[in-house]
């Protein structure tokens, strides 16, 4: 059989080229809205949480996707909501028995009804539930006497929130999406997910990515802390790999 020729080392590097300077996809413009294809995180495999919809869900649904990945995962306990928004993912998992306080500058009411992605049912929410807040920019102090800090999309907070767990013992699931505010950058061609990673392993604490079934930045890293239970994880440091592969591929609704 005739040997097959290696391409030229010049040919080889000027492929590599290409690829390196061709245009990206049009971007999304919202760094919320960015689709990632990573499948690890810091060498760390991305889980992906089952969900009953075989499509992405739309990134309005991230609150209930949430807060049942949380619920599923984790007891009940002290959470600080940290740009939290309206609320909506403080409200359902005060419903589920936690403790929740959002943390956002910006004072907003809760959204008068969601829509329940186990049910497919709208729920009202009534004028009597409130959740508590701290109308304040987050700093580090805050997190004292919280299990866990929650950061979805949060502004400005994701290095904060690390600091605060490192200082605290808390654990946190943030999902950050842009660098803008944080107190430093990653490297050129350093993804900042991996970078935010690196700094909570450097500081030592061990964290895990998971990935929710909701169209844009959907990848969030957890540290489990000092005082939040897992449940169901059978003596692993991280919760099982779920045995449906694939849920949230793909995309539509
Ligand atoms: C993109 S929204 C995310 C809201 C909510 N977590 C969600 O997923 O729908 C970012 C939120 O961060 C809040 N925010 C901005 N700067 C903040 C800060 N320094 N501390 C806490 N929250 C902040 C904003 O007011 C806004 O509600």
């Amino acid at each position: 059989m005739p040997r097959q020729k290696k391409p030229a080392r010049s040919q080889v590097l000027f492929a590599r080229l290409g690829e390196m300077t061709s245009p990206p996809p049009p971007a999304a413009g919202d760094p919320e809205d960015e689709v990632l294809n990573l499948v690890s995180v810091a060498e760390r495999v991305i889980r992906t949480a089952p969900d009953s919809s075989r499509t992405l869900r739309m990134k309005k649904f991230r609150a209930q996707l949430l807060h049942a990945w949380l619920v599923s995962n984790f007891q009940p306990c002290r959470a600080a909501d940290i740009g939290g928004g309206k609320g909506l993912l403080g409200h359902l998992l005060i419903q589920s028995g936690w403790q929740v306080t959002v943390i956002d500058p910006v004072s907003q009411p809760l959204p008068e009804k969601y829509k329940d992605i186990r049910t497919g049912q709208r729920v009202k929410v009534s004028a009597a539930h409130a959740v508590p807040r701290i109308a304040q920019p987050f700093e580090v102090d805050m997190a004292q006497g919280f299990d866990l800090l929650i950061g979805m999309h949060a502004h400005g907070c994701n290095a904060k929130i690390i600091d605060a767990a490192a200082l605290y013992g808390c654990g946190f699931v943030i999902f950050p999406c842009c660098v803008i505010d944080e107190p430093f950058f990653p490297r050129l061609g350093v993804h900042w997910l991996e970078c935010l990673a690196a700094y909570a392993l450097e500081r030592g604490l061990e964290v895990f990515p998971f990935r929710l079934n909701f169209k844009g930045q959907n990848i969030g890293l957890c540290h489990v802390g000092r005082n939040l239970h897992p449940l169901l994880w059978e003596g692993h440091a991280t919760p099982p790999l779920p045995s449906r592969a694939g849920a949230g591929g793909q995309v539509g609704e």
